[in-house]
């Protein structure tokens, strides 16, 4: 089993107020691709290049089949260790926030409760002109792209780049990310604001603040604790250490 330091630990336990931020990399041993790695598909295409406004604007149909891909991969995977410790972490604080960048729900799927999905969930759907909101699926590979009744073309209910997160959304994941006492960042980049200064929002009101990614980011020189490493083999092993 890997070690964990034991000073993690003690912070772990002291702690009475704790968010956590997670990325792609989180749901990556589900099988669910990260939006900057290597594998898959649509690897060749840059997420700015697809989760845009203007990308939909000059080509629904592309942008419609990336996210279609990613609907059917998130239809067929489940939750993994990582996102069920996350689970059995919200047992043990009286204030614990999950705020994630992740469209594909697995963290509610898993059993979390208290979660700020800052991007939105990738199974809805709105008219891009009136606003209505769908939650069905729609068949883009056989054909054009779905339409509302007033005639607007519908998206994908997702905040994509250069569009505001939903207010009420992020007042409440920046206002846990300043009362936090521990702040967890798992398995994100940190390249994409607002959610990425959320650790050193933190980190300014004297968190003790933890990664645990594969790969270096901007965070890691400036967290307390840094463990490399996969999120489904840490993230089990620190509730081992918290509850055991
Ligand atoms: P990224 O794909 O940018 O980053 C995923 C991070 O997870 C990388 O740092 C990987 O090294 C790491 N990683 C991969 N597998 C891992 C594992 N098993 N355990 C731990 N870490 C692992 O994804 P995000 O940071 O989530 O926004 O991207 C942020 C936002 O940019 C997304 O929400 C999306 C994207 O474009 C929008 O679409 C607006």
């Amino acid at each position: 089993m890997r070690e964990i330091p034991e000073e993690l630990i003690n912070r772990l336990k002291e702690a009475k107020k704790v968010a956590v931020l997670t990325g792609a990399g989180i749901s990556a041993e589900s099988g669910v691709p990260t939006f900057r790695g290597k594998e898959g598909l649509w690897s060749k295409f840059r997420p700015e290049e697809l989760a845009t406004v203007d990308a939909f604007l000059d080509n629904p149909k592309l942008v419609w089949e990336w996210y279609q891909y990613r609907r059917d991969i998130v239809d067929q995977v489940e939750p993994n260790p990582g996102h069920y410790a996350l689970v059995e972490m919200e047992k043990y604080y009286p204030e614990f926030a999950l705020i994630t960048q992740n469209v594909d729900g697995l963290h509610r799927r898993a059993g979390s409760r208290n979660i700020y999905e800052l991007h939105g969930n990738i199974m809805l759907s709105k008219c891009f002109d009136c606003g209505k909101t769908f939650d069905g699926d729609f068949d883009v590979k056989s054909g054009d792209i779905p339409h509302c009744e007033c005639g607007g073309k519908i998206r994908p209910d997702v905040v994509w780049f250069g569009e505001l997160l939903p207010a009420a959304v992020l007042n409440g994941a920046f206002q846990a990310a300043e009362a936090a006492d521990l702040f967890l960042s798992i398995g994100t980049s940190a390249l994409v604001h607002p959610a990425a200064s959320l650790p050193f929002i933190a980190r300014r009101n004297d968190a003790c603040v933890v990664e645990v990614n594969l790969d270096p980011t901007p965070l890691t020189a400036e967290a307390d604790f840094s463990l490399p490493g996969k999120a489904g083999e840490i993230l089990p092993v620190l509730v081992e250490g918290l509850t055991g």
